[in-house]
């Protein structure tokens, strides 16, 4: 464990504040307690999700990319990297695109999930977004993240890694939950204040910010934590 987050600890403890639910906007945790907690809940989580193999699945991501602004065709011919797919392809809404997939658990997916369709992506690198893919470096048009970054270990390493990815004209969009208060399931807490100096420092221009999904999730304007979704759009700042 890191000393800042033993350091965390203690200080939760003194002021009689309960375990890392009460950790405010934290962009890193310990690769090992997100491998055993978050990793193992979220296996679980797809093994037994029946909704995402429904049509309801794709209809409703059509809805919130459509939201997003984005159209089926608009990257046809050109590389689109899903970061964090999950076990089911929402990037299929891409006709016609070169889909890559960065999914640390697309191989057991693969192997335990027969529905999953991540085998329909040209490239899948069964690895943690913080892990850099050297093949993917400057030969990207589009990488999207959705619901995942608040999921993961090191941000300020993946978004870094997400610029490298980059062609000098491509988009980054990531939209994923706003919460102040990690858990075991949500190991880190992204605000629009933390994220800021981390995009700044990776050389990343914030292009536009909104934040919720209008009425492509029912209503709900959250994938499920917290109040309400971020949403980026970046571009490279180095070119
Ligand atoms: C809530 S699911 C979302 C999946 C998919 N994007 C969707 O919208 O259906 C979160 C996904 O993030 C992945 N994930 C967690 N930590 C990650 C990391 N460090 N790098 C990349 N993906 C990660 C999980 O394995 C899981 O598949």
């Amino acid at each position: 464990m890191s000393t800042m987050v033993e350091f965390r600890r203690v200080v939760n403890r003194l002021l009689g504040r309960k375990g890392a639910s009460t950790v405010v906007a934290k962009t890193t945790e310990s690769r090992e307690k997100w491998a055993s907690e978050a990793q193992e809940g979220e296996f679980l989580f797809h093994k037994n999700d029946t909704w995402r193999k429904t049509p309801d699945f794709m209809n409703q991501t059509d809805r919130l990319l459509r939201h997003f602004g984005f159209t089926p065709e608009q990257y046809a011919g050109k590389v689109v990297v899903d970061v964090g797919a999950g076990s089911m392809l929402r990037t299929k809404f891409f006709t016609g695109a070169h889909l890559v997939v960065v999914e640390p658990l697309a191989d057991r997916f693969l192997a335990e999930i027969p529905a999953c369709d991540l085998k329909d992506a040209a490239e899948v690198y069964s690895e943690p977004a913080e892990q850099l893919v050297e093949g993917l470096v400057g030969r990207c048009d589009l990488v999207i993240s959705i619901n995942v970054l608040d999921h993961c270990f090191d941000f300020p390493q993946i978004v870094d890694n997400i610029r490298q990815y980059l062609k000098p004209d491509g988009l980054a969009f990531l939209t994923f939950d706003m919460h102040d208060k990690a858990d075991h399931m949500h190991p880190l807490s992204l605000t629009e204040k933390t994220c800021k100096p981390i995009f700044d420092q990776a050389k990343l221009r914030i292009e536009k910010v909104t934040t919720g999904v209008g009425d492509a999730l029912g209503g709900s304007q959250t994938y499920g934590h917290g109040p309400f979704t971020l949403n980026y759009w970046l571009r490279r700042a180095d070119v």
